[in-house]
């Protein structure tokens, strides 16, 4: 089988890049998406930790919700799919705040904006690259940091996408949160418990206790091993298969992949993008 071309991988939408499964009329459709009320969105960049916090929000629930692909993933049949699902939908999203359909804002609709540290993030998407046939080749850890600095990555720089949502963090409508919180055992439950309280979810200490548990890296590792993937089912526009997912799940990764001097350029530029931040 031929490796298929970066052109039929990848391509630019309003200067950002996106992989061939998100379509340039879908994409180009966004904004006439009919949100509804009770949608509720889970966003991020991506290698952020998002199939572990949909699998937290998932088994919060107790009546029936359908946690959807992400709005970008698919063609322009994709907008009509989503109207015809009666359930409450949990709707992912890898798109930065100026993308996103104006009918989620318009509406109010919850949003949890989930976010790493970038380095790890970098790191894991690296591997990303590395693994996952959707995604051009990267031949080296080098060639891929300064694709990752200058956002010539899909879904596009970092800096930017994070930028664009950290503008909206006292907004009422949008929970955010980061994965290094998560990861501290100790905070889990904490966590958890406000992910409910902004669902306007009941939930009692002993399930929360549960589902911490059921969300463990190792857990869900094992159980993305045991199932079958359905390809139309997947959180992240990137890749259908969850086995890609699952890879180390740690705090500080970068420290293997960094060396001194990437360390000190990542540094100065986020010092640089990230001046006018409260990161
Ligand atoms: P690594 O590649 O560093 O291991 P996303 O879901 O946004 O694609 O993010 C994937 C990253 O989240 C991967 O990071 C993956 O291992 C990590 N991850 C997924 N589930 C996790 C869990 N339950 N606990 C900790 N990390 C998890």
């Amino acid at each position: 089988m031929s490796i298929p071309s970066e052109a039929e991988l990848i391509h630019r939408f309003k200067g950002i890049l996106f992989t061939t499964r998100s379509s340039p009329e879908l994409l180009k459709s966004l904004d006439t998406f009919d949100a509804r009320e009770d949608d509720v969105l889970l966003v991020s960049y991506p290698k952020s930790g998002t199939h572990w916090l949909a699998g937290v929000i998932t088994k919060l629930y107790t009546t029936q919700i359908t946690l959807t692909s992400p709005i970008e993933f698919g063609d322009i049949s994709k907008l009509e799919e989503l109207n015809k699902l009666s359930s409450k939908r949990i709707i992912p999203t890898h798109l930065d705040y100026n993308m996103l359909p104006r009918n989620f804002k318009n509406k109010n609709c919850k949003m949890i904006y989930i976010s790493r540290n970038p380095k790890d993030t970098a790191v894991s998407m690296y591997h990303y690259y590395r693994d996952n046939p959707n995604l051009p080749t990267v031949d080296t850890w080098t060639a891929f940091f300064d694709l990752f600095l200058k956002g010539d990555v899909v879904c596009g720089s970092w800096f930017d996408h994070f930028l664009s949502w950290e503008e909206h963090i006292n907004d009422k409508n949008i929970l955010f949160l980061f994965y290094e919180d998560m990861k501290k055992a100790s905070d889990l439950p904490k966590i958890v418990k406000d992910i409910s309280l902004f669902l306007g979810l009941k939930v009692s200490d002993t399930d929360i206790q549960d589902i911490c548990k059921k969300s463990s890296f190792s857990e869900m590792k094992m159980n993305t091993e045991k199932e079958n993937s359905d390809p139309s089912h997947t959180v992240c526009a990137l890749t259908s298969n969850r086995k890609l997912i699952f890879r180390k799940g740690a705090v500080g990764d970068w420290k293997n992949h960094f060396t001194p001097k990437q360390n000190r350029r990542f540094e100065e530029m986020f010092n640089e993008k990230m001046k006018l931040s409260k990161m």
